[in-house]
């Protein structure tokens, strides 16, 4: 294993009975930075991550983290990972200093350790005002924030954080961010679930879209953009210039049209020379151009053309009912 990566995991396999959910999976996390693990509702993130994170059994594979064995040292492998999710144990009951230091006292620390290392992430996640109230109290947000403290407790190098920010508004999400942003800036290694492309795209280092048990596409977010390949043209039609005609115009390449906005939508596949041809020929047509875009491929793009299908925003909504 080159030293610089903090997991590597090859050939991950994972069957619930006959449902083969994890069919191969392989995943480079270097030292330092973020992996998103990008993909919709059922893919296979939470599987995988369970597994690196010593919870569940692969039934095939390879896994070092850290340098440790995830099969033969799994006790290695714990101790240099912090994991958030839908697992932590929170103590609706207790404050969230008091759930802090509880874990900071599970982890072996001193309780003047403990109390120290509790006020310090207190302090980083916002949550001091609140830190005296019982967690039920708290919004979803707050919780979300505690969770993640909790499993920083014993300062790992590497954090794994499932979904952080599903089900959150938008300003916790945004806060959720900057924490993300920060602990990766102090030298730790996280690999993060998500089904939001934005998250992915705002965060990563690298992107791993995984669908259907499959890593199906990896690289930076840039890489992944370049692979859709073409800019999108959209063009404008002038109210008085007819729209129906304009479409015949540019008959079979556009991609999307929009009467309402009289918008057309065309796939640049031959560039500058590509983008003359039609305007000459619009011209040709008599039509008016009002206003002409050029578009880079988003994300979006990317996981409709991998996959076939949006990573839909009814996945999302029923996240967000859990
Ligand atoms: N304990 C389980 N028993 C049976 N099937 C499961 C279990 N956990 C997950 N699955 C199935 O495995 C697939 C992948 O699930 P999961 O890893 O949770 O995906 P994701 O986190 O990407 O939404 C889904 O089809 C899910 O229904
Ligand atoms: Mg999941």
């Amino acid at each position: 294993m080159p030293k610089n990566y903090a997991i590597v995991a090859k050939g991950l396999k994972k069957s619930y009975k006959k449902l083969e959910v994890l069919k191969g999976i392989d995943l480079r996390v270097e030292q330092g930075t973020i992996l998103a693990l990008l993909g919709p509702n059922g893919a296979g993130k939470t599987t995988t991550v369970k597994i690196l994170s010593t919870l569940l059994a692969a039934d095939d594979g390879q896994v070092t983290i850290h340098g440790y064995d995830l099969h033969k040292e799994p006790d290695g492998v714990r101790s240099v990972i912090g994991l958030t999710g839908q697992y932590a144990a929170v103590d609706e009951y207790l404050t969230g200093r008091e759930n802090l230091e509880m874990m900071g006292r599970l982890y072996r620390l001193s309780q003047a350790d403990a109390k120290r290392r509790s006020e310090e992430l207190l302090q980083q996640f916002d949550l001091i005002d609140a830190a005296g109230r019982s967690v039920k109290t708290y919004s979803g947000g707050m919780r979300r924030r505690l969770d993640l403290a909790i499993s920083l407790i014993a300062a790992p190098p590497i954090i794994f954080l499932d979904e952080p920010t599903t089900g959150l508004d938008p300003r916790s999400r945004i806060a959720m961010w900057e924490i993300i942003k920060q602990l990766v800036g102090a030298g730790a290694t996280i690999l993060l679930t998500t089904q939001y492309l934005d998250e992915a795209d705002l965060l990563a280092d690298k992107i791993a879209v995984i669908d259907g048990g499959k890593v199906i596409a990896e690289g930076t977010a840039d890489e992944l953009k370049q692979h859709v390949g073409n800019e999108r043209l959209e063009l404008t039609i002038a109210k008085g210039s007819n729209f129906q005609k304009a479409q015949k115009v540019v008959d079979g390449e556009a991609l999307q049209v929009d009467s309402k906005r009289r918008l057309l939508s065309i796939a640049m596949t031959g560039g500058v020379k590509h983008l003359q041809e039609i305007l000459n020929k619009l011209q040709a047509a008599g039509i008016e151009v009002d206003g002409l875009s050029l578009h880079k491929p988003t994300l979006d793009d990317v996981f409709l053309q991998l996959t076939g299908h949006q990573a839909t925003k009814d996945d999302v909504a029923e996240e967000d009912k859990k």
